[in-house]
């Protein structure tokens, strides 16, 4: 008999196919064999999903899993088991590891390890430039043939328009996107948070919108010049949102993503205490990722573009870091924010303001994702091997019929009390901690195995 795992009698809502309806999904041999009515039935294994909602596993294209060379933030094994928590069944890794991932041997040592210590599938991103330099191109070529699904030095800009030029013109042939991340590094210097009155307040340097703006449509220009993809990360301004809008209103294979955590907090986020004690300022360092917490009118202008389009999917810009990485001064911390576990009640924080539908949060973090990044996508066509997964991605972010068996099981109402301690991530850094959110992963299956049940 061939092994086989149905979900049973939630609402399953599959939005690649339209489907928001009761029923079971039946998965056998580690891909979905069928969805509907009675679809489970004579399983060898199940799962009770009554009151819950089944969807597929969450896709998410940026994140950092810091291995190798930083595994004192997070490993492979923790960096996935906290992706599996928070109902994500795919993760593309960024290449910011040490060394970075610039060259055939680190893309196989990424692929190795999370095929034999990770809970999920991990895609791995390949640099730019190479050792992320940005002085000259990585081989890009080299990197695409061993496997990896996109080229980003995410972490920095490649500042030189020229070089980057050169580099959408070399990964144009494969198929593969270029990632941007979007910052004109002499606007945005010596800036740790954005530039506005809570800044001005906290007497700490700021970041203008402008640096990411300038950034955005200089690579826009770029893509338009090449005719190659390019993935805009991280969104953050309204001027971002906007440009990213005409590009694509005017056909040019531009996507982009933005963060939960760019969606629904603001640059307020930072400052912590003043209202008890009035003349007392302190800041949170676990509120300083890069790009910065912006305005109330830009994270709405993200959720508009989310809205219409614009903005292709959610990325957690998940960015693990240590205790002593974020326990110093503001300007000297680390950026960033652990959010692979939070990614998902932070964006039904929205689904119980009114303000988005859950089948349309499901689809930014399922299927959205996917075609963003054509992780589905031929290949071999584009004179490349398979990406080195243990089946096809046919099908990815999808419960279609023949598609990795990968489901996640939510239960949408469900409160929880965000503690970080208990993270399955190394990074216990979040300014959500103590919060009180609605929305949790009850399962997660990846291949037809349970590898998350709470
Ligand atoms: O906040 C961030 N952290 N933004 C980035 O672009 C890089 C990331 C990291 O690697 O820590």
């Amino acid at each position: 008999m061939t092994d086989s795992l149905a979900v049973r009698g939630g609402r399953v809502i599959d939005p690649a196919n339209g489907i928001d309806a009761a029923g079971d999904v039946l998965i056998a041999d580690g891909r979905i064999a069928a969805v509907g009515n009675d679809a489970g039935k004579g399983a060898s294994r199940a799962i009770d999903a009554t009151g819950l909602i089944v969807c597929p596993g969450f896709v998410d294209i940026h994140a950092h899993l810091r291995e190798p060379g930083f595994e004192h933030k997070e490993t492979i094994a923790t960096g996935t088991q906290a992706a599996a928590r928070g109902g994500f069944t795919t993760v593309c890794c960024m290449p910011n590891t040490e060394p970075p991932i610039d060259s055939a041997a680190v893309v196989e040592y990424v692929v190795r390890t999370a095929r034999t210590e990770g809970a999920v599938r991990v895609l791995p991103i390949g640099c730019v430039t190479k050792g992320r330099k940005g002085e000259a191109l990585a081989e890009l070529a080299e990197l695409a043939q061993a496997g990896v699904v996109a080229f980003s030095d995410d972490g920095d800009p490649v500042s030189d328009p020229h070089l980057l030029r050169r580099a959408l013109e070399y990964a144009r042939p494969f198929g593969l996107p270029l990632i941007g991340h979007c910052e004109d590094r002499a606007l945005a210097t010596g800036g740790v948070m954005h530039e506005g009155w809570v800044a001005a307040r906290l007497g700490l340097r700021g970041v203008p919108a402008a640096a990411e703006e300038s950034a955005v449509a200089r690579d826009i220009a770029l893509a338009a010049l090449t005719g190659a993809r390019l993935h805009v990360a991280h969104v953050s301004t309204a001027g971002a949102v906007e440009l990213i809008r005409r590009a694509r209103a005017s056909g040019l294979p531009v996507t982009a993503e933005v963060t939960p955590h760019h969606l629904t907090l603001t640059h307020e986020a930072v400052l912590v205490g003043s209202g008890e004690s009035p003349g007392w300022l302190a800041y949170d360092t676990n509120a300083k990722v890069n790009p910065p917490l912006r305005t109330r009118e830009d994270a709405e202008a993200c959720l508009q573009g989310l809205l219409d389009g614009t903005i292709d999917c959610v990325a957690t810009d998940h960015a693990p870091h240590a205790v002593e990485d974020k326990l110093c001064e503001f300007d000297l911390a680390a950026p960033g924010i652990s959010g692979l576990e939070t990614a998902l009640a932070l964006c039904l924080t929205l689904v119980h303001d009114g303000r988005l539908g859950l089948p349309m949060v499901i689809e930014k973090l399922t299927v959205g994702p996917v075609r963003a990044l054509g992780l589905h996508g031929d290949r071999v066509g584009a004179g490349l091997k398979p990406a080195p997964t243990t089946g096809s991605l046919e099908g990815l972010g999808t419960l279609s019929v023949g598609a990795p068996g990968d489901v996640a099981v939510i239960d949408p109402g469900a409160e929880w009390v965000i503690e970080p301690e208990r993270f399955a991530s190394k990074g216990k850094n979040t300014p959500l901690a103590g919060r009180t959110l609605r929305g949790r992963v009850v399962a997660t299956v990846y291949e037809g195995r349970v590898v998350y049940q709470a």
